[in-house]
């Protein structure tokens, strides 16, 4: 028996995770990519280049059969790997061809390299797998994540840890990748993925969508509709492609909710930068869903949104294509690098179309909600009020089971504003843009935003950024004569 067998036989008898960080040198904890708020996410040792994820499902029950073949290197010398998969059972695993042992703990999948990796090689791991998939409670605001079947649809909708209950994953924003989905359906339903559609075949009543995500992509950011859909295609008037999705019994809403994405689209480019992907659209899910979610160049709404007037959440999730999507975060932590700009993207839509005074009217608005002004009315007293805001989070830092806190969408937004009138409109929109261009791609922190701020605007912002994001107290906006109310003691 060589070593590496009996080694194989111990991960079976050991708790997995004390093996999974034993195996190296101690240092690098394989089961991690050492996120701040959920450390449990993700894996370290290797770079994921591509998926591609080939999944059939019968659409009259929750199943998948699926083929993940996963291209990878190695950024440390390996002898196993991690990733994440909830659930689904393992009916065949290979790295580089060779059959390779695995081990299962909760969503853990431990895979012994059947020839030990040095440092920049590249592998390829193929895993057929099959089963009931099951959604994750979402850790802030309850809402099932991952995989999701119902009455006779699916839908995809996965931050921040969804993405592994329907693939195995590096399922971390830190490693992006780009995307193969190859999707089989039977005859009749629709697909609508990431990225373009390249080929649809049809054979023995079961269609196939190939939909190619070629700019890189974070895991939770990858999507599967399926439905009875029918497709608007158009294009902006700069010419990016625009695809949207409908049910067929809601296709008549598809002009009213989303007749100015295009104009959308061309304004956004012009401010932040050229839009980053191939193409750009909406899906509709007819479920109520009480969120939408920016899934990479095909953001996801719910039924709700075709009541009444979407258009600041239609900009909300273009803008996240921007930032979050070609622009990642590194650390969970910075959720409002994601949520904060995407808020503040609602209110330059409203400047563009509707001028100054409208935009300063929802920028005073949401002041006086985060900073508990006005709060009196409601009955609550200055100290519950305090309590209120304490217990809400803060913007640059929230607690990991209220990731989505109303300081990091809307505090973050008036972050961006209150940076806006401190360094002036030119520097601002050229701290966006840089911003924006600098990290195409790429993943970024509050630390890389602020140090293009304080570059362009020839300012030292270390005391702005510690009291915007870093301090229960909201600072004052003086140019707009925005004062936190005095709610006594603060201690
Ligand atoms: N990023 C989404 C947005 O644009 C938030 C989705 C949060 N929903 C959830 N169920 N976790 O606001
Ligand atoms: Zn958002």
């Amino acid at each position: 028996m060589n070593l590496q067998r009996i080694f194989s036989l111990l991960i079976t008898a050991c708790l997995l995770a004390a093996f999974s960080a034993a195996a190296q040198d101690g240092q690098l904890d394989l089961s991690s990519a050492g996120d701040s708020l959920y450390p449990e996410l993700g894996s370290s040792g290797f770079d994921v280049q591509h998926y591609t994820i080939r999944l059939q499902t019968p659409m009259d029950e929750n199943a998948i059969t699926a083929e993940a073949i996963i291209t990878a290197v190695a950024t440390a010398d390996l002898e196993q790997f991690n990733l994440d998969l909830v659930s689904l059972n393992i009916d065949n695993l290979t790295v580089n061809g060779e059959s390779a042992e695995f081990s299962r703990s909760g969503s853990e999948l431990m895979i012994l390299l059947p020839q030990p990796l040095s440092a920049g090689d590249s592998f390829e791991v193929v895993i057929q797998y099959h089963g009931m998939p099951t959604p994750t409670q979402d850790p802030s605001l309850g809402a099932r994540l991952g995989w999701n079947f119902a009455d006779g649809l699916v839908y995809v909708v996965s931050e921040p840890d969804g993405a592994q209950t329907w693939f195995p994953a590096n399922d971390h924003p830190s490693d992006k990748a780009t995307f193969t989905l190859e999707i089989t359906v039977p005859e009749g339903f629709v697909v609508a993925a990431n990225g373009v559609l390249e080929e649809t075949t049809t054979q023995d009543g079961q269609t196939t969508f190939r939909w190619e995500m070629r700019q890189p992509m974070a895991t939770y950011l990858a999507t599967v509709n399926i439905d009875r859909y029918v497709e608007f295609e158009s294009e902006s008037a700069e010419g990016v492609p625009l695809r949207n999705y409908l049910p067929e019994r809601y296709s008549r809403f598809n002009d009213r909710v989303f007749g100015r994405q295009g104009e959308m689209v061309d304004y956004f480019s012009n401010i932040f930068g050229p839009y980053p992907f191939d193409a750009y659209g909406a899906v509709v899910v007819d479920q109520p869903l009480g969120f939408a979610l920016e899934t990479q160049t095909i953001s996801l709404f719910g039924s709700s949104i075709l009541m009444g007037d979407a258009d600041d959440v239609v900009a909300h999730e273009l803008a996240h294509q921007w930032f979050g999507n070609s622009i990642s975060l590194e650390d969970w932590s910075d959720i409002w690098l994601n949520e904060g700009f995407a808020s503040y993207a609602e209110w330059l839509w409203l400047e563009h179309t509707e001028g100054p005074d409208a935009r300063d009217a929802a920028i005073a608005e949401a002041y006086g909600f985060m900073s508990g002004d006005g709060w009196q009315e409601f009955g609550l007293t200055n100290a519950q009020i305090r309590a209120e805001l304490m217990s809400m989070g803060l913007t640059g830092s929230p607690d990991p089971d209220n990731l989505f806190n109303a300081a990091v969408y809307y505090r973050g937004g008036l972050t961006l504003h209150a940076l806006r009138l401190v360094v002036g409109d030119d520097a601002f929109f050229e701290i966006l843009r840089t911003y924006a261009g600098q990290y195409t791609y790429g993943n970024a922190t509050t630390d890389d935003f602020f140090a293009i701020a304080e570059a362009i605007s020839g300012r030292n912002l270390e005391k702005f950024k510690r009291d915007w994001l870093y301090v229960i107290q909201i600072p004052s906006i003086p140019a707009m004569r925005l004062f936190p109310p005095n709610l006594g003691d603060s201690n």
